[in-house]
């Protein structure tokens, strides 16, 4: 693992934050998770923006601003020096008094990790994975806006907790109103008729960037393909059920509460993958070719 801090590129045993962040004490910040494929960064300026939103949100300042964020996350990438890559950038509220007084931190921190991500057994990857439905529900956003990539995942983290002791791959998580928002760090997709569906943000869904590249090549390929409100009953009866998400990928759903989901046949879901496939090579930024001046300016 190789990590950006304090301004330069460390091995991961060698990266250190202060016990008074308010990123570990109160989950306080934001974050995107990337990936390199074939020495490319996916729809880096998409992960930014959608940083830079969330950080909005959360009246967090981005240290160096976005145009310096996106040279630390290259430079990151470039270090740890693999064809493929999963990258975290964080970005924490920083150093503060005890007490969760966002207004004791003065400088926020920025961190990026470059490293391998495994998020299922690769049998998995071709079978389909097992969800089940979670007994935790996803906030509402009046409590906290599931499109803020936060620091605070205590809640998917639990839900995948509970599939993992239920001998789940994944959870699937519903709203206060029993509608599906996604899986635990992954949005849902099922094919019904034909018609690609999955759940609108408002339901609790992340505003995935896998996802709306999925939504993209779906039109592309005259695909219908529309964000509805969805319900258990929507998987049971799809012909077909993935998640999509940067660490997750795309990824076949098996089961759901030990019922098999879908045909076993996943022509959709096939189709789209290649050409994401396709799209990972397009929509890429390479990780070599970049201006090493600016990332000199980054603080961290
Ligand atoms: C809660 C949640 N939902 C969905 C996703 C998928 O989003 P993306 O495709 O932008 O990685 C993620 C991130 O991986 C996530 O944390």
């Amino acid at each position: 693992m190789k990590v950006w801090i304090d301004g330069r590129i460390v091995d991961g045993e060698d990266a250190r934050i202060p016990v008074t962040d308010h990123g570990f004490l109160y989950g306080d910040g934001v974050f995107e998770g990337m990936r390199v494929y074939r020495r490319k960064l996916f729809r880096l300026d998409d992960h930014l923006a959608r940083l830079e939103a969330a950080a909005r949100a959360l009246d967090l300042r981005i240290p160096g601003g976005l145009p310096g964020v996106r040279q630390v996350v290259l430079a990151t990438a470039r270090a740890f020096d693999r064809d493929e890559a999963y990258l975290r950038l964080v970005i924490s509220r920083g150093s503060g008094a005890l007490g969760v007084d966002p207004t004791t931190c003065p400088s926020p921190r920025l961190v990026c990790l470059a490293d391998e991500i495994r998020l299922y057994p690769e049998d998995k990857l071709l079978a389909g994975i097992s969800l089940v439905t979670s007994s935790w529900r996803r906030p509402s956003p009046d409590v906290l806006d599931p499109r803020v990539k936060s620091l605070n995942y205590l809640n998917n983290a639990l839900a995948k907790l509970e599939a993992r002791q239920r001998g789940a791959d994944e959870a699937l998580l519903l709203n206060a109103a029993g509608h599906i928002a996604e899986a635990s760090v992954a949005n849902l997709f099922v094919v019904r008729d034909g018609v690609l569906l999955t759940p609108p943000a408002t339901d609790g869904a992340l505003e995935g960037i896998t996802r709306r590249s999925i939504l993209e090549l779906a039109g592309r390929d005259g695909l219908p393909a529309f964000e509805r409100t969805l319900g258990r009953f929507d998987l049971f009866a799809a012909e077909e059920a993935f998640l999509t998400g940067s660490g997750a990928r795309i990824v076949p759903v098996g089961s759901l509460d030990g019922r098999p989901i879908g045909t076993g046949s996943r022509p959709v879901m096939e189709r789209l993958a290649k050409a994401f496939e396709r799209l990972t090579e397009e929509a890429g930024t390479p990780i070599d070719a970049v201006d090493e001046g600016a990332s000199a300016t980054i603080g961290g």
